[in-house]
C-alpha cells in the first residue's frame, strides 16, 4: 500500500511509538491520578511527562493548560462550546473543517451567536485586513484553520494573532493540519486557544489530542465528573487540567504520543519540513504536467497536502481505482469540509486528496502520479 492519507491520519508511526504503548499497557497502566499506590503514580508520571513535552513543543510556559482530548475535533468543541455565550459575536473563514463550522452553526441557532464568515479557501489564505473590518463591539472570538485540511494552504496566524492580542479578543487556532509539520509557538504567534490532534502530524495514535487554553480564560467544561483530585467539591474544580478532564483519560495513547514527540524531536521538525517540502513540490510539478488534473491552488504555500480534479472522472472513481488497481490510499470527497468546496465551485463534486507524510519516499511520489497519468490517459481513449 502506497498510503497518501496523512491528513487523515499519520501511517505509519515510529516503532518507538507501539513499543512504548504495549509497554506501558503491560506494565504500568493503572488509572492514572486515581490512587496512591505505586503503579497509578507511576502511570500519572508518565501522563504528565507527555503534557510537558507537548507544553515544551508549543511554547506553552504552564502544562497544566494543556488538557488531553480524543482527537481535534473534541478540542474544538470544547474551545468554541465553552467559550462564547449568548450575544457574541464570533469570527471565522470559509478554509474551516466541519469540527468548526457545526458547533458554530449550532451556537447560531441555539444561542443567538452572530457569525461572520471571511473568505480565504478560493485565494488559499485569509486577509487580515476582512478580520480587522469584520470586527464588531461584541466579537469574543475568531476561529481560524492554521492550514486548510483540504488544499493545505496555510494561514497568517501569527499576523491575526497580533491584531487581536491588541484588541482582546480571543484566538482559537485549528491546528489539525499543522501541528508537527510546521513550527506553532502559542506565545509568539498570540494564540489563546490551540486544539490539536495527537494522531497526525504528531505521530501518536487515534484517540490523542489537546487544547492549550490560556490562562486567564473562562471555558466551561464539556463534561463534568470524577478528576481524582477536589473530590469533595460539588461542581468541576476550577483547576487545570482535571478542569477539562473528567473520567479516565487515555493514557496508552497519550503515551505513544510521547512516543511521537520524541521522534518529532529527535529528527527536528526543520528536517520533517524540508522532507515533506521536497515530496510536496514534486507532487504538485508531477499533477501540473498531466493533461486533464487540475490542483487547487497549485502555487500557494501549503503544508504536505493537495487536492485536485480530474476532467471527465468523479474524485470518488478516481480513488476507487488508485485503490483497487494500483495500492494507492488517498481521500475524496468533501473531506467533512463543505464551506471550501462551496467557495471553490466544486459544491457538489468534491476533490481528490492526496496527503503525503514524513514516511513517503519520493518513488511512491512518482508511482502514484503514473498512476494518474494512466488514468487520465484511459479516459481520454
Ligand atoms: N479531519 C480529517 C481529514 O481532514 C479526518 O481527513
Amino acid at each position: 500500500m502506497i498510503y497518501l492519507d496523512n491528513a487523515a491520519t499519520s501511517w505509519p508511526k515510529p516503532d518507538s511509538v507501539p513499543r512504548a504503548m504495549a509497554a506501558f499497557l503491560r506494565e504500568w497502566a493503572a488509572n492514572p491520578g486515581r490512587g496512591g499506590h505505586s503503579m497509578s503514580i507511576e502511570a500519572g508520571r508518565r501522563v504528565l511527562a507527555v503534557r510537558e513535552k507537548l507544553a515544551a513543543f508549543f511554547g506553552v510556559r504552564e502544562s497544566d493548560r494543556v488538557v488531553f482530548t480524543l482527537n481535534a475535533t473534541h478540542a474544538l468543541n470544547l474551545a468554541i462550546l465553552g467559550y462564547l455565550r449568548e450575544g457574541d459575536h464570533v469570527i471565522t473563514s470559509d478554509m474551516e473543517h466541519n469540527a468548526v463550522s457545526r458547533p458554530l452553526t449550532k451556537l447560531r441557532q441555539e444561542r443567538g451567536v452572530e457569525i461572520t464568515i471571511v473568505p480565504g479557501a478560493a485565494s488559499g489564505c485569509v486577509d487580515p485586513e476582512d478580520i480587522r473590518r469584520a470586527i464588531k463591539k461584541n466579537t469574543r472570538l475568531v476561529v481560524l484553520t492554521h492550514a486548510c485540511n483540504v488544499t493545505g494552504t496555510i494561514n497568517p496566524i501569527k499576523e491575526v494573532g497580533r491584531l487581536l492580542r491588541e484588541l482582546d479578543i480571543a484566538f482559537l487556532v485549528d491546528a489539525a493540519q499543522t501541528a508537527g509539520h510546521i513550527p506553532i509557538n502559542v506565545d509568539e504567534m498570540c494564540i489563546d486557544m490551540l486544539a490539536f490532534p495527537g494522531h497526525k502530524g504528531l505521530l501518536g495514535p487515534p484517540g490523542t489530542g489537546g487544547l492549550y487554553i490560556r490562562k486567564g480564560l473562562h471555558v466551561l467544561p464539556l463534561m463534568e465528573g470524577g478528576t481524582g483530585t477536589h473530590s469533595e467539591e460539588e461542581r468541576q474544580p476550577a483547576a487545570y487540567p482535571e478542569r477539562h478532564e473528567a473520567g479516565t483519560v487515555n493514557s496508552v495513547g497519550i503515551v505513544g504520543l510521547g512516543a511521537g514527540l520524541d521522534f518529532l524531536t529527535e529528527k527536528g521538525l526543520e528536517k520533517i519540513s524540508e522532507v515533506e517540502t521536497e515530496l510536496q513540490e514534486r507532487l504538485i510539478r508531477g499533477l501540473n504536467a498531466i493533461e486533464g488534473v487540475s490542483v487547487h491552488l497549485a502555487n500557494s504555500p501549503r503544508v504536505c497536502t493537495a487536492s485536485f480534479n480530474m476532467d471527465g472522472i468523479e474524485p470518488q472513481e478516481v480513488a476507487y481505482i488508485l485503490d483497487q488497481a494500483y495500492g494507492v490510499a488517498v481521500r475524496a470527497g468533501l473531506h467533512c469540509a463543505p464551506w471550501v468546496h462551496a467557495a471553490m465551485g466544486n459544491a457538489g463534486r468534491g476533490s481528490v486528496r492526496v496527503s503525503p507524510g514524513y514516511f513517503t519516499s519520493l518513488e511512491e511520489i512518482d508511482d502514484f502520479l503514473a498512476a494518474i497519468q494512466e488514468i487520465a490517459d484511459e479516459r481520454r481513449r
